[in-house]
């Protein structure tokens, strides 16, 4: 089996994923570490300002694409993942989409003094980005859970008992 973690940046995707590898034994994945070991830069913000988002967009298509076999893994994406719907296709075989549904002042309250999120600097243009993402987010996910308010802990068991729930019904 395959988790796949969807949702905007500051949702917790990360620290979620982390947690709930380690507590159903399997590999963590980060796509945002694939993409920067492929690109020869330093950071993701690197990559945005030297390559350009086309340049860190069709990184990101390679590295869903590797993804597309994997086994017995949890994938913590990076929040754009879901502007190619062929990412989903290829991250969703044998897998399952959960979206990390966290509201804007959570976000922003998360990234406040976090420089490495480039499409995040700009407030105005964050949540535009967040509003049109969210039906996207929706669209593709199995499950939704909701992070804000909640901690780790407790975020990674509602996933558990959901994927409990998949897994009976
Ligand atoms: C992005 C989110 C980032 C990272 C890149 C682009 C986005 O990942 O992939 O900065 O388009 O929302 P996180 O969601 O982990 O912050």
């Amino acid at each position: 089996m395959k988790i796949v973690l969807i949702g905007f940046m500051g949702s917790g995707k990360s620290s979620v994923g982390k947690l709930l590898s380690k507590k159903l034994d399997m590999e963590f994945v980060e796509m945002d570490q694939l993409i920067l070991k492929d690109s020869n830069r330093e950071s993701i913000r690197e990559i945005f300002k030297k390559d350009g988002e086309n340049k860190f967009r069709e990184l990101e298509k390679k590295v869903a694409e590797s993804l597309a076999n994997k086994k017995n893994a949890v994938i913590s994406t990076g929040g754009g993942v879901v502007i190619n719907e062929i990412n989903i296709d290829n991250l969703k075989k044998a897998g399952v989409i959960i979206y990390l549904e966290t509201n804007f002042d959570k976000v922003k309250e998360r990234l406040e003094g976090v420089n490495d999120r480039p499409l995040f600097q700009d407030k105005e243009g964050a949540v535009l980005l967040y509003k049109k993402r969210q039906p996207l987010y929706n669209e593709f996910a199995q499950v939704t859970i909701r992070t804000d308010g909640f901690k780790i802990e407790q975020v990674v068991d509602e996933i558990i008992k959901n994927l409990e729930l998949i897994h009976t019904s």
